[in-house]
């Protein structure tokens, strides 16, 4: 979950490291470093702390070096320190690595790194790939890339787990090594000079033609040049890919904070992601898949994989499958699901939406569905990210770069695709009536310009949360799909609120969280659907009569019975109604957020990209 950027070229490196490291910090930011091949030496550079810290470190600014690694550590093994933060060296300091990842078998390596002279000095799994790169390094006589390149391929093998590597040497001031397995990792292509990165958005102001790496595919480095190999090491060549989005969308743009910028980018995020596969007279098209009503018809399950947000988009589409498509559907978490031996057949088809596409847990429960014979389907924003290439198709949205931890555009966008979906594949097995798609189409359509107007709550939910914030706990109730809207808007604000924050099904209160409520609990209910409207309004009753302060966010006309505020939203179709209905619920998180002093964009604690498990 930590960041790594590099540079390679004609131009200073530290200012591009630092400036790329400040962009990917939302991934961790516990410590950072960077390491350059100066004149005759390695300098590395390093710090526990923010980028800021580590830009304010005496004499970094004179750097001359023109190649170099970079990091932000989300902190793994080891505490947040200097000595555990990257680059790390070998202990000759012939290499310097960054890495992003975890080396699992990292103990035994270091057992036997040891056994042969060698020392540690950190408590990082890190530790072990400079040295074990140098042991099989040494095993060489003479000095040659081809030996460098060897040496990294041999460690890597010995390597269990995931990581993303660059590795630089004072012995080949001309070159950088990178390889990655099951660990993001980009390379921004000039005409002289090559960038690094985790992710796509660090290095936009630079280029636009990316190479994106399979597993275990090494690459050797110079300014003007880019040899990739195999994992036997053989020579491949691999196609550059220009990516859509630009530099100015993974930028502020004005706004405080790139959640509410995100929250704000909403209308559009939605249109891009419907725009050519919904149309009021047509048939719902995804060019992408191929499925056949015999393929749907022999289906006996469909599974929804994800985690935290994500997996609320998965409830939200499981409730418009089953409906539409009569198929029996589960929405399941990821980390659960790879452990629980799920019945999974080649009837089953397995759906995992990721935001990064880059989710550890996600990733493997993909894997473990495809040995299953399930065929998969991956929703990710991100192209070419890693659970797009392990998938046997990809859907995307088109959210644009989402920077801030929280989820917001991301989330959105994935509750409507996967109602997309479920339309496309009831249309192919002519299971549902075709005036409800008709309608269902109609308000998908709709949903920007009714964001647009839900936004216009911003000052009365911002009145809300400064009568809020300084509180300590908060339950989010409804019923049917705005139950899963709930466990959303809980999520949002335990995440960058630090508030306590629980969901529950509105019925189920009564049934024992109904003892936490007293003076200085809030109590939110969301209620869209005309049906269960009244049943959540009298589970608010109960918990009013006990002191509790409530929010009720409804497209339903209510009577006043004594609600401290009532947000009202447009009605839509409520298969999609979550899309309305949270938008006041990361408005309140953030300006929450916003009273309390914390930074809402990097909350304590978390990374965006979880790509350990
Ligand atoms: C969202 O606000 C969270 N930070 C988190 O739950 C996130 O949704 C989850 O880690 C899944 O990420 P992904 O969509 O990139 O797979």
């Amino acid at each position: 979950m930590c960041g790594i950027v590099g540079y390679i070229g004609t131009k200073k490196a530290s200012p591009i490291l630092l400036s790329g490291l400040s962009k990917l910090e939302y991934r961790g930011y516990d410590s950072a470093g960077i390491s350059t091949i100066e004149k005759d030496f390695l300098s590395v550079m390093k710090d526990k702390g923010r980028v800021e810290n580590l830009s304010k470190i005496r004499g970094i600014d004179k750097l001359e070096g023109t190649i170099g690694i970079a990091h932000t550590r989300w902190a793994t093994h080891g505490k947040p320190s200097k000595e555990n933060s990257h680059p790390h060296q070998d202990n000759s300091k012939t290499f310097s690595v960054v890495h992003n990842g975890i080396i699992e078998n990292y103990n035994e390596l270091r057992e036997f790194l040891t056994k042969n002279g060698y020392t540690f000095y950190s408590q990082t799994d890190t530790e072990v790939i400079p040295n074990l790169i140098h042991y099989y390094y040494s095993q060489y006589k003479k000095d040659d890339m081809q030996n460098f390149l060897k040496a990294v391929r041999k460690a890597c093998l010995d390597f269990k787990g995931s990581f993303a590597i660059e590795v630089i040497s004072k012995l080949y001031p001309e070159n950088m090594i990178v390889v990655r397995q099951d660990s993001p990792l980009v390379i921004g292509n000039c005409e002289d000079e090559k960038y690094l990165s985790s992710d796509i958005p660090a290095i936009l102001p630079y280029t636009r033609d990316f190479y994106l790496l399979n597993d275990l595919e090494f690459v050797v480095l110079s300014k003007d040049k880019i040899e990739f190999y195999d994992k036997d090491l053989n020579k491949i060549e691999k196609e550059i890919k220009e990516i859509e989005w630009d530099a100015a969308s993974s930028e502020k743009d004005g706004y405080d904070d790139y959640m509410l910028k995100e929250i704000y980018e909403q209308p559009a995020a939605i249109k891009n992601t419907i725009d050519s596969k919904i149309s009021l007279d047509n048939k719902c098209e995804f060019n992408e898949l191929n499925f056949t009503k015999k393929y749907l018809q022999s289906l006996n399950k469909i599974y929804i994989v994800a985690c935290g947000t994500a997996m609320h988009a998965g409830l939200a589409g499981k409730n418009t499958l089953e409906k539409l498509c009569r198929i029996p559907t589960e929405a399941d978490i990821a980390s659960e699901f790879r452990y629980r031996d799920p019945i999974i057949d080649n009837k089953t088809l397995c759906i995992f939406i990721s935001q990064s596409g880059e989710t550890a847990d996600t990733i493997a429960a993909l894997k473990l569905s495809k040995e299953k014979g399930a065929k998969t389907l991956a929703i990710t924003n991100v192209e070419g990210s890693s659970i797009t290439r392990e998938a046997d198709f990809s859907i995307y949205t088109h959210a644009g770069p989402e920077i801030a931890v929280a989820s917001t555009k991301a989330y959105t966008c994935q509750v409507v695709l996967m109602n997309c979906l479920a339309i496309y594949f009831a249309e192919i097995l002519e299971s549902s009536d075709d005036k409800l798609i008709k309608s269902l189409k109609s308000d998908i359509l709709d949903l920007p310009k009714k964001i647009k107007k839900v936004l216009e709550c911003d000052d009365e939910i911002k009145k809300f949360a400064k009568k809020m914030y300084r509180e300590k706990d908060a339950f989010f109730i409804g019923r049917g799909v705005d139950e899963t809207a709930a466990r959303e808007g809980s999520l949002k604000l335990k995440e960058i609120s630090y508030i306590h924050a629980e969901s529950y099904a509105a019925g189920e209160l009564k049934h024992g969280p109904i003892a936490l409520i007293e003076k200085g609990v809030t109590v939110i209910g969301i209620m869209t659907d005309e049906e269960l409207v009244k049943k959540t309004i009298s589970n608010i009753q109960e918990v009013i009569t006990r002191g509790a302060k409530t929010l009720i966010i409804t497209n339903q006309k209510i009577d006043d019975k004594g609600f401290d505020k009532v947000i009202e939203i447009p009605k839509t179709n409520s298969f999609i109604s979550p899309v309305l209905s949270i938008i006041p619920l990361q408005l309140l998180s953030y300006y929450i957020s916003k009273y309390k002093g914390l930074d809402v964009d990097k909350p304590r604690n978390l990374a965006k990209s979880v790509t350990v498990e």
